[in-house]
């Protein structure tokens, strides 16, 4: 059997597991196309790591910024996979990426201070600077002829903004960033002296058609000011595991962050097991990761044809990413109203666009996941016909 053949799907083990929007959380019968997260069971390299350490029998406490071998793996990892030239020593293994971004936005911000926050964007950029006692400056996010357009990104700038968010490639657009984006952010934050909080998080799930162009593409000398973040579950899908990191190029930055971390006092930190799980990943996984784009290509190309047949929907074709953004201004519903719909009148679960998860900004938008089977994608794309034809009639009538 292949890896993503639909039988390697195990629905009785997601019941019981998946939470987060997913398969343990909905009613019986719903299919869950939500939060991003794979619905195959991580590499087995994984399992067999982590069963080694577990027959050792020690569970003692792990040097605090976490295992060398780990920040060797992934300064090798970045280096080979994105061309990033990051120092071991400047790599911060963290309980997810999450945690990696509250970490970045409290080593950079003082309360009252500003952040820049593209609208819409994954939550954590706001939960992030709010944690932090910062207060978000919202960026209208808004694509053209397939990249953010920047138009206007100057004007957020004021003398408190101290940071900006980048989330490359984006969630929710499914969009990456050009080396031009990439040098008109950079040439800000150098003029106004901002830190860039850099996730880098869906790095890994790039289309062939466009490649992934790093900031780090502009050099580590210049990259000093940025805080970047990675974390394993998109890539992996080791979500529950809790695996991400932090890293830098200033030791200045970086220092600060790992006080900020509470790693020095033990309040912080990443699990050993959960460590010995994300270094199998990077040094035995990326064979998985790869054949996992290749199901997931396949899986994009036959949502997208199907969305784009659907009446009153618009979905953009993602360039990374395993999430479709839709929108669905044509229904006049609200991304709420309309994802309810679909729950109760043909069983389908997808995550609304708006306030809640990436800002208003998306008000007027749906995020559907096709991280899985092709056997449940196909399904829950009939719901949604089926959904999206009974609101059309229901219309006329
Ligand atoms: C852009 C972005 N950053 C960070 C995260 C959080 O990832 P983690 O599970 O490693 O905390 C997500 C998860 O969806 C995400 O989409």
């Amino acid at each position: 059997m292949a890896l993503f053949d639909n039988e390697n799907v195990r629905l009785d083990i997601l019941k019981e597991r998946a939470y987060n929007y997913r398969w343990a959380e909905v009613p019986p019968g719903t299919i869950p196309l939500t939060a991003a997260d794979p619905d195959y069971p991580a590499a087995p390299e994984i399992a067999r790591a982590m069963e080694e350490y577990i027959r050792g029998g020690y569970f003692s406490y792990t040097p605090k910024m976490g295992f060398p071998s780990f920040r060797k793996s992934i300064a090798r990892a970045l280096k080979e996979r994105k061309g990033e030239e990051i120092d071991p020593e400047l790599i911060l293994p963290l309980d997810s990426a999450a945690r990696a971004m509250y970490v970045a936005a409290a080593a950079c911000l003082e309360p009252g201070d500003e952040m820049i926050v593209f609208d819409p964007v994954d939550y954590l950029f706001r939960e992030s600077c709010l944690a932090a006692g910062g207060r978000t400056v919202l960026f209208p996010a808004r694509v053209r002829d397939g990249h953010i357009d920047l138009t206007g990104l100057e004007e957020c700038i004021t003398p408190r903004t101290r940071m900006l968010g980048l989330c490359n490639p984006h969630n929710p657009l499914g969009v990456l960033y050009t080396v031009e984006d990439m040098e008109r952010i950079m040439a800000l934050c150098e003029k106004y002296d901002l830190t860039i909080m850099n996730d880098e998080i869906w790095s890994d799930i790039v289309y062939p058609e466009k490649p992934f162009v790093s900031i780090y593409a502009l050099g580590s000398e210049r990259c000093r000011r940025v805080l970047s973040v990675f974390g394993f579950s998109k890539s992996f899908g080791i979500a529950g595991l809790r695996v991400g990191c932090l890293y830098a190029t200033d030791p200045v930055r970086f220092t600060k962050a790992v006080e900020k971390s509470a790693v020095m006092t033990t309040a912080g930190g990443i699990a050993s097991i959960c460590q010995v799980a994300g270094q199998a990943c990077v040094d035995e996984c990326y064979y998985w990761v790869d054949a996992f784009l290749e199901h997931l290509k396949a899986n994009r190309d036959y949502g997208y044809r199907r969305l784009c047949e659907m009446p009153m929907l618009k979905p953009a074709l993602p360039q990374a990413t395993y999430m479709f953004y839709v929108d669905i201004t044509q229904t006049g519903m609200t991304g709420e109203a309309f994802t309810d719909f679909l729950k109760d009148r043909v069983q389908l679960a997808i995550v609304p666009g708006g306030e809640k998860f990436f800002g208003s900004g998306s008000e007027g938008h749906v995020r559907i996941c096709f991280a899985t089977s092709r056997a449940i994608l196909e399904e829950g794309l009939n719901r949604l016909e089926r959904g999206v034809r009974l609101l059309a009639e229901e219309k006329k009538a």
